[in-house]
C-alpha cells in the first residue's frame, strides 16, 4: 500500500524501542543469573566434615536472606546420590538475549547499513558488504575461540586470557578501519555475546545434559563436562563488564569516534577485566584493592589521553566576521550538513523523527542547541552521523569561532 510507506520507517522505529527493551529484559535476567551464580560458588563453604551434608555429598553450602525467607544452597561435588524429580536449568536467558540482540542489530544497523555502518572517510562499503563483515565478524569470532579453547592453550587460563583478548583487539583494530566507529564497537560487543551464548549453547547444555542421562543411566557422570562447562563459564564470566560497556557505547561519541577507537576500547575492555576480578575474588573472601584500583586507574587514563583539545584562541574568533553573516554561514552549515535528518520530517531515508529529538531548520532551533551542536559537531565529532553529509574541517572550525565567540 504506497500510502502508508511513509509509516515504514515509524514502524521500525516502534519494533526498534520493542526489541531493545525485551534485549535489556533477558540480558538482565542472564547476566544477574550468572552474576549470582558465580557468587554461590565463590562465595559456598565446604561442610564440617562428618557431617551429615558432608556425608550426602555437599561439597559447599551457604545461608542466605533474601525478601523475608532464609535460603539454603547446597552445592553437590559430582552430584547428589538421587537426581530430583525437577531440575531448573538456566539457558533460555541467554538464548533470547542473542535472539533479540541479533534483531535489534538488524533492526538498528542492517536496515541502515548506509547511514549506521558505514563511514565514508573510513572506509568506502557498500551496504552489502558492511552487514556481510558485520556478520562475518561473529562467526569467524566464535570459530577462532572455540578453536583455541579445544587447542592446547585452553588449559593454561592466563595465557589463553590473553590470546583471545589480543584477538579481540585485533578483531577492533579491523572493524574500526571498515566500519563507522559505532558500528565496529557493536559488531565487537555481538561477537563477545554470540561466543557467550555460543558457550551456553554448545558446550554447557550439552554436558550438563551428558552428566544428567550418565545419572539417569545409573552410572555416575565423567567429571570432564563440568570442567569443560567451568572453563567456559569462567570466559563468560571475564566478558561480562566489557561487554555490557560495549552496549551502551554508542552513547558516547567520544570513545568511537576518537582517531584510535580501537585502542580506546582495547583499554576498556581490561578496565572491567579487572574490576571483575575484584569482585570474583571478594566472594572467596579475598579482597584485593589493587585490581579495581588498576581498572579505575586505566580509565582515568583513557579519559586524559581523549580529552578534547582546549577551544582555539577566543581572540582569533572575535577578529572573525560580524555576528549577522556569522550566523547565516552557521544556518547555511546546519541546512547542508544536519537538516536532512534533523527536521520535523527527515528526508535522509530511514529516519522517521528528529534523532535525539533534535531539530536545526530555523534560527531559534539552532540558537537553542548552540551548545550541542558545537558538542557533537566540533567536540566528538559524532555529527553528522558518519560525516553521511560530507561536513568539512573548515565547516566545523567555522562553528567552533561562531560558539567560542559567544553564539551570536
Ligand atoms: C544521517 C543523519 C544525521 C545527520 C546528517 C546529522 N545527525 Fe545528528 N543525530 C543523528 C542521530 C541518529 C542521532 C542520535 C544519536 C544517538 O542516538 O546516539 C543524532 C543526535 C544528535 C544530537 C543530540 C546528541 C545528544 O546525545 O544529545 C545533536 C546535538 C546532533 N545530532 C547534532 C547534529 C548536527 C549539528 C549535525 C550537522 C552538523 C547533525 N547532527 C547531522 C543523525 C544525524
Amino acid at each position: 500500500m504506497e500510502v502508508f510507506a511513509y509509516l515504514i520507517p515509524y514502524g521500525l522505529e516502534w519494533l526498534n524501542l520493542i526489541v531493545r527493551w525485551l534485549h535489556i529484559i533477558t540480558g538482565i535476567a542472564w547476566i544477574g543469573a550468572s552474576f549470582y551464580f558465580v557468587w554461590l560458588d565463590n562465595s559456598i563453604r565446604p561442610p564440617a566434615a562428618g557431617s551429615e551434608l558432608a556425608k550426602k555429598g555437599v561439597s559447599g553450602e551457604l545461608w542466605a536472606v533474601h525478601g523475608g525467607g532464609f535460603y539454603n544452597p547446597q552445592k553437590y561435588l559430582v552430584a547428589p546420590a538421587e537426581l530430583p524429580k525437577e531440575l531448573h536449568w538456566f539457558k533460555w536467558e541467554a538464548y533470547t538475549t542473542w535472539l533479540s540482540g541479533f534483531a535489534l542489530l538488524t533492526i538498528a544497523y542492517y536496515f541502515n547499513a548506509q547511514a549506521m555502518m558505514v563511514d565514508k572517510a573510513v572506509a568506502d562499503l557498500g551496504s552489502l558488504q558492511a552487514v556481510g563483515l558485520g556478520i562475518a565478524s561473529l562467526v569467524v569470532g566464535w570459530t577462532v575461540y572455540d578453536l583455541l579453547c579445544r587447542s592446547p592453550l585452553g588449559k593454561h587460563d592466563f595465557w589463553f586470557g590473553v590470546v583471545v583478548f589480543a584477538l579481540l583487539v585485533a578483531a577492533s583494530y579491523v572493524l574500526t578501519h571498515f566500519l563507522s566507529g559505532r558500528a565496529a564497537y557493536i559488531h565487537v560487543g555481538a561477537m563477545i555475546g554470540t561466543i557467550m551464548v555460543a558457550n551456553v549453547l554448545m558446550l554447557i547444555i550439552p554436558g550438563q545434559r551428558k552428566m544428567v542421562s550418565a545419572m539417569a543411566a545409573g552410572g555416575l557422570p565423567d567429571p570432564v563436562h563440568g570442567q569443560r562447562a567451568k572453563q567456559r563459564s569462567v570466559h563468560n564470566n571475564y566478558f561480562t563488564l566489557p561487554v555490557l560497556f560495549i552496549m551502551i557505547s554508542n552513547h558516547y561519541a567520544m570513545t568511537y569516534r576518537h582517531e584510535h577507537a580501537w585502542l580506546v576500547l582495547a583499554a576498556i575492555m581490561v578496565a572491567g577485566v579487572f574490576i571483575r576480578h575484584f569482585f570474583n575474588l571478594r566472594h572467596k573472601g579475598r579482597l584485593e584493592w589493587r585490581y579495581p584500583a588498576i581498572g579505575v586507574a586505566i580509565l582515568l587514563a583513557v579519559a586524559v589521553a581523549i580529552a578534547p583539545p582546549p577551544p582555539a584562541a577566543r581572540a582569533a574568533a572575535a577578529a572573525g566576521p560580524a555576528p549577522a553573516s556569522q550566523f547565516a554561514k552557521v544556518q547555511a552549515i546546519m541546512a547542508q550538513r544536519c537538516v536532512s535528518c534533523h527536521a520535523a520530517a527527515p528526508t535522509q531515508p530511514g529516519f522517521a523523527a528528529a534523532p535525539a529529538g533534535v531539530m536545526l531548520e530555523n534560527e531559534a532551533e539552532i540558537r537553542q542547541n548552540a551548545e550541542k551542536i558545537y558538542k557533537q559537531a566540533v567536540q566528538l565529532k559524532a555529527m553528522p552521523l558518519a560525516n553521511l553529509t560530507n561536513m568539512t574541517d573548515d565547516e566545523r572550525a567555522q562553528l567552533a569561532a561562531w560558539f567560542e565567540s559567544g553564539a551570536k
